[in-house]
């Protein structure tokens, strides 16, 4: 896990940002919960991530493969798998090297496969970082995101309990997931909020407003489902030429367009698959024009009822709503 230093030079690097000013990371993480789908699980919006990998040894492969591929973001939660994301992690990661931070989340029961339900009672919000420590094998965790906001307890209450293990060193920083502008600052008066982890792509653009907020106040925007790109991905389509023009992949270029959104934007792209990884990873060098951001900055106000149907889908898998 990270040490408090900044790592020197970062500062200037563009394709780093410091998470609550101190933690460096580099700006296209590795979002693990795909890895944690089990063997013939459906893919897509209907997966399950319940049972663990299908195959192990290939999925701590590229774990460490990602490492070397430059990601120093991992993203996690407890309830990936109930709990078997994490110890994914750790026995791929550890001894976490100093430049490696690990982000995970409490604050969803997983009573069966296809159930996600927000519980933010502060004893349990408590008891699962608990868990999530030692799943992790850590002392620490460098990230630490209420995976939902729980509308039964007060805000404080559970902000406040992540606040407590924060004072209590067992979290550095804290972050926020699927919140609007208004939840996160009543929740920022309780506890500051690191990092908001909230769906947003080049066609899903209803969290522009936390994009633009969390910009103003530095803290990091971390989109979920970033290479989504909606029916705008078609060979014939704004993302195609784009990618065209900038000799770079589809992909890519969706994660490019993130990129220059903001310097706060950190994707965290899940894939299964070593070419997809490192193709991600490739994002960092691509530069858009301002022409071709523009022009794909188009592509999310035309395509806001369409994207819903398809990526809110996924998002809502992961809520139980
Ligand atoms: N906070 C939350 O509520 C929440 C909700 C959902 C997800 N997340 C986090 O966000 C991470 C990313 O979200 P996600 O995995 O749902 O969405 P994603 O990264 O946008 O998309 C993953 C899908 O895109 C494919 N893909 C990835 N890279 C590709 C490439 N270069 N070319 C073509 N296809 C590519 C993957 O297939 P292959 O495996 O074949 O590459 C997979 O089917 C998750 O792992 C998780 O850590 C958080």
């Amino acid at each position: 896990m990270t040490n408090d230093m900044a790592h020197h030079g970062d500062r200037l690097d563009t394709n780093v940002f410091h998470i609550g000013g101190d933690l460096p990371v580099r700006r296209i993480g590795y979002g693990t919960m795909r890895l944690a789908d089990g063997p013939g699980d459906p893919r897509g919006p209907e997966a399950r991530i319940w049972t663990g990998p299908a195959d192990r040894p290939a999925a701590l492969r590229l774990l460490r493969t990602a490492v070397e591929a430059g990601v120093n973001l991992f993203d996690t939660a407890d309830a990936y798998a109930l709990g078997a994301g994490e110890e994914l992690l750790a026995e791929a990661l550890r001894p976490y090297g100093d430049e490696v931070a690990v982000a995970t989340k409490v604050g969803n029961l997983r009573p069966s496969p296809t159930e996600w339900v927000p519980l933010g009672h502060p004893a349990y919000l408590r008891q699962q970082t608990e868990l999530s420590l030692r799943r992790l094998r850590t002392e620490r965790i460098d990230l630490l995101y209420l995976h939902r906001l729980d509308e039964n307890y007060p805000v404080a209450e559970q902000l406040g309990a992540l606040k407590r293990l924060q004072e209590e060193g067992k979290v550095r920083h804290i972050g926020l997931s699927e919140v609007t502008v208004e939840q996160l600052v009543e929740a920022g008066r309780t506890a500051p909020v690191a990092a908001v982890q909230n769906l947003y792509n080049l066609a899903e653009r209803g969290h522009d407003p936390v994009v633009d907020h969390t910009a103003r106040h530095g803290i990091a925007f971390v989109p979920f489902f970033p290479v989504a790109m909606g029916a705008h991905a078609g060979p014939d389509g704004p993302v195609a030429r784009v990618a065209r023009e900038a000799g770079a992949t589809p992909a890519q270029t969706a994660l490019a367009w993130l990129l220059r959104r903001g310097p706060h934007v950190v994707p965290i792209p899940g894939t299964t698959s070593e070419h997809h990884l490192k193709e991600n990873m490739g994002a960092l060098e691509v530069k858009l024009s301002d022409e071709q951001f523009a022009l794909l900055s188009e592509v999310g106000t035309e395509a806001e009822t369409e994207a819903e149907t398809g990526a809110q889908a996924q998002a809502d898998t992961e809520t139980g709503s």
